[in-house]
């Protein structure tokens, strides 16, 4: 699996200008932590969720984060601010190395607020980042901060798609058909995509998606990530829908509609990893794949859980 420490590569043009970055939840999983930080600013190392999510914006050619935030969650915009007298200090007692990761994120992307009141769910979220795209922008990507998917990219392949196929395109795993009931499940057929063109074996038509069935009742075993290309419809769709489950309006009911209504939607199955960072389970294991990977930390916790899982048997 990828480090979460990623490369700097070249941003593509690809199309993309903006990346919608819901982060406006209660993060009642990761409680009583997140009753004072947001858990976009828990660190996977040392490098917060919301600097991977930027920098995975930036990679697919990104320039616009519009992070939607909480009035209780501001620290999540700071981040994105200049901390000149801490950036001043680590010049003058040359510490190049965290001068160099504070400055990371500077210039990464413009990180723009989009304000969420209350949360009324993602569906909502995303609606509430319509007037920061511009008039002729056609279509955007949603990214959900605490999923990690690993490695980057994967929404540069769903651009390609969208150039193909055109109308929306999803994020897909393959997973074991006994875990498919925590999640939210694809009902798929096989594309139409030209020979030698994207859409092959990992494209996959969508015909709508069921909510965490029985094993025996799930369509596929191609799971929902936190990955979205979505056309500009959507917009139109989410004011037509009516709050679903938890009285939350979801994102998943507006893609729906559009799929009833014909417009193409299809799923890209990626074959990487994945870890969720909003629950503590999910993000002790990210936090322990990425440190394996880090030449300061990986050695010794190799040794350290090495000998601690011994003491286990
Ligand atoms: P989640 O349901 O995973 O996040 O929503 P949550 O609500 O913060 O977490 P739990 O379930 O209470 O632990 C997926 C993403 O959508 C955002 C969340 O911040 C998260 O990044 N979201 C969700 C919003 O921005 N607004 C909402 O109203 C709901």
């Amino acid at each position: 699996m990828a480090s979460t420490s990623q490369t700097a590569t070249a941003p593509l043009t690809s199309g993309l200008r903006t990346a919608v970055v819901p982060a406006a939840g209660l993060g009642t999983r990761f409680l009583p932590a997140t009753k004072t930080v947001p858990k976009e600013l828990l660190p996977v190392v040392d490098t917060p969720g919301i600097e991977l999510i930027a920098r995975e914006a930036a990679q697919a050619g990104a320039t616009r984060l519009a992070v939607v935030t909480a009035p209780r969650k501001q620290g999540v915009m700071e981040y994105f601010e200049r901390d000149e007298l801490l950036e001043e200090t680590l010049a003058a007692r040359g510490k190049t190395d965290q001068l160099a990761k504070v400055r990371a994120v500077n210039g990464l992307v413009d990180a723009v607020a989009v304000d969420q009141d209350r949360p009324l769910g993602l569906g909502h979220a995303v609606g509430c980042a319509e007037s920061t795209l511009d008039d002729d922008e056609e279509f955007f990507a949603v990214l959900l901060p605490d999923d990690l998917v690993l490695p980057a990219g994967v929404i540069n392949e769903m651009v390609k798609i969208r150039e193909e196929l055109g109308g929306t395109v999803l994020c897909g795993f393959e997973v074991p058909e006994s875990e498919v009931s925590n999640y939210g499940v694809f009902d798929i057929e096989q594309s139409e995509g030209g020979v030698g063109g994207v859409a092959g074996e990992d494209v996959k038509k969508v015909r709508g998606m069921v909510e965490k069935p029985d094993a025996a009742d799930a369509p596929s075993t191609v799971v929902a990530t936190g990955r979205y290309l979505l056309d500009r419809s959507i917009f139109d769709a989410l004011r037509r829908i009516t709050p679903g489950k938890g009285g939350e309006l979801q994102l998943t009911d507006a893609i729906e509609l559009l799929i009833e209504e014909g417009h193409p939607v299809h799923v890209y199955i990626h074959h990487g990893g994945r870890h969720d960072l909003g629950n503590p389970g999910g993000y002790i294991r990210a936090c322990v794949d990425a440190a394996l990977q880090d030449d300061t930390y990986g050695p010794s916790l190799k040794t350290w859980l090495a000998d601690r899982l011994g003491q286990e048997n």
